[in-house]
């Protein structure tokens, strides 16, 4: 889909990171914006720059794990701007550091909550407005933990893994109804967010002395951290060309590869 002026795109977890990127770089193309977020204070800052940046903005604070919340988000959508050509499913947190034995039900609760139904949430409540137009995007935010392990963040990865089986599989049935809609997972590698300390302010996850060494450290383990801007742009430039996968970052496609290169062997010997 061309992302064109006039259109309107819907951003979960808008206010911060790569959802605000997102929205800075889709505003500089004329789109109208509906921004979403749990946190209410970061929204309404996010809101606030946006708008003094000349974009126009409607705010809404909704829960992704909560279905009735989505649904609301999809009724202010339709009637701020009558239409919605882009969702972007993106809001997110990660799980504490620790092997799948030690990981607790509760991580598992709100991982799977937020990152699977999150996005099973905004793809109901928005598919049939895509549908009855006949045009339409969504953009699931996955991660490379998506597509290759990340050992000690086992409840972030599974559920990552499951964003990309879900759109690989929502791209196939949404392009059996109409071929101009579509659906677009994004996998980036380490991008330079505060995660940490909003998953921290959302009860995920309790930051911990040192977290802004280690994360230099896995910044140099993984190729660098890009810019919420420059994932942006990489997803923009997939959904255009129509692409099911985008996976910026320096060593995303070298760890993807081996994944692959082994699955495919594995599966060779029968
Ligand atoms: N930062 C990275 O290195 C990285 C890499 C790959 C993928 N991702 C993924 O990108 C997505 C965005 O993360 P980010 O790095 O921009 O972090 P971020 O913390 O800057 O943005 C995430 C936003 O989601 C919001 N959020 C969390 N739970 C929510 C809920 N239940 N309902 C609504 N909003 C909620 C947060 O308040 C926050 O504003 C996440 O899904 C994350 O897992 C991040």
């Amino acid at each position: 889909m061309r992302i064109a002026n006039d259109q309107v795109a819907v951003i979960t977890g808008g206010a911060s990171g790569i959802g605000y990127g997102l929205a800075e770089a889709l505003a500089d193309r004329g789109v109208r914006l509906v921004i979403s977020d749990i946190r209410e204070e970061g929204l309404d800052k996010a809101k606030a720059s946006l708008t003094a940046a000349g974009a126009e903005v409607t705010a809404v604070v909704a829960d992704v794990s909560d279905e009735a919340s989505v649904r609301a988000l999809a009724d202010r959508t339709i009637a701020a701007y009558g239409r919605v050509d882009l969702v972007c499913n993106n809001a997110g947190v990660v799980s504490p550091p620790a092997p799948l034995w030690e990981q607790e039900a509760w991580i598992w609760e709100l991982m799977i909550g937020v990152k699977v139904l999150g996005v099973v949430h905004g793809v109901q409540a928005f598919a049939p407005l895509l549908i009855e137009q006949g045009t339409g995007h969504f953009l699931n935010t996955a991660s490379s933990g998506g597509l290759a392990p990340l050992p000690d963040l086992t409840p972030y990865t599974t559920t990552m893994h499951a964003v990309v089986g879900l759109t690989e599989t929502l791209d196939q049935e949404l392009k059996r109804v109409a071929p101009a809609l579509g659906a677009t997972v994004l996998c980036p590698g380490l991008v330079d967010t505060p995660l940490g300390q909003n998953s921290a302010a959302l009860g995920a996850i309790e930051l911990q002395a040192g977290a802004a060494v280690s994360m230099q450290n896995a910044a140099a383990r993984f190729g660098g951290r890009l810019s919420p801007r420059e994932v942006a742009e990489s997803a923009i430039a997939a959904i255009e060309a129509d692409r099911v996968h985008v996976a910026p970052g320096g060593d995303v496609l070298e760890r993807a590869q081996a994944r692959v290169t082994a699955l495919l062997a594995d599966i060779a010997e029968g």
